[in-house]
């Protein structure tokens, strides 16, 4: 077993070679789209689909955007723990990422993070901003729905940045026989310890 990274804001060991993996299936748009696991607050597993919106500057906390009126919102305030499953096709390896999970909201008090949540809104498409002043999600069907984007520079209320601070990653590579597996976990004092596993 390696030990590295002394500092938790340093890049973690983890994050080559997930940069290579997303580098190797650019070409394919769906290659940024993962599986985050959550937990009801009857202890059973929730999973969906989500965009992954880079990393926060200076950290190893993976963004994502959600809708505070959302199911997982709940679940999140609840069990603010996750894991998100991530599948690369063209290089034929997954990661499992999991750890802490935090709802960046419109009451949010740190000024670093609202202003990333402020930022993040407004790298996003018109469509995808248009999604944030549709219907309650998840109720019964009530067309029609908004066809004018929102303001650009100001987040609707129910806008979230979601982040995900990874504490434990494995690292599955289907190519190379065997196949390789490693496994990554932070440790209490903050290092990175990496250890080769079997597939
Ligand atoms: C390709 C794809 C990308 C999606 N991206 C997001 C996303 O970035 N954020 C999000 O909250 N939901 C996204 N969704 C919708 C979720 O999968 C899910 O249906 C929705 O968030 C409601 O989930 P919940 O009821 O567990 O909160 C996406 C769905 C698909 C199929």
């Amino acid at each position: 077993m390696d030990a590295i990274n002394r500092n938790e804001n340093e890049l973690a060991p983890w994050r080559s070679p997930l940069a290579r993996a997303l580098h190797r299936n650019r070409s394919l748009v769906y290659s940024r789209y993962l599986q985050l696991a959550t937990i009801t607050s009857q202890g059973r597993p929730a999973n969906r689909t989500i965009v992954f919106r880079g990393f926060r500057t200076k950290t190893n906390q993976i963004q994502f955007v959600t809708d505070a009126r959302s199911q997982k919102f709940p679940q999140i305030n609840h069990q603010p723990w996750g894991e998100a499953c991530w599948y690369f096709p063209k290089s034929r390896e997954q990661f499992r990422l999991a750890g802490h999970l935090t709802l960046v909201t419109q009451q949010e008090t740190d000024a670093s993070l609202a202003q990333d949540r402020l930022a993040m809104w407004q790298q996003l498409s018109d469509s995808a901003r248009l999604q944030f002043t549709w219907p309650e999600p998840g109720q019964p069907r009530c067309d029609p729905f908004p066809e004018v984007a929102p303001e650009a520079n100001q987040p609707v209320p129910n806008f979230c940045l979601l982040l995900l601070e990874p504490s434990q990653v494995d690292h599955l590579e289907l190519r190379g026989e065997p196949q390789n597996r490693s496994s990554y976990t932070l440790q209490a004092d903050r290092r990175w310890t990496v250890q080769a596993l079997n597939p």
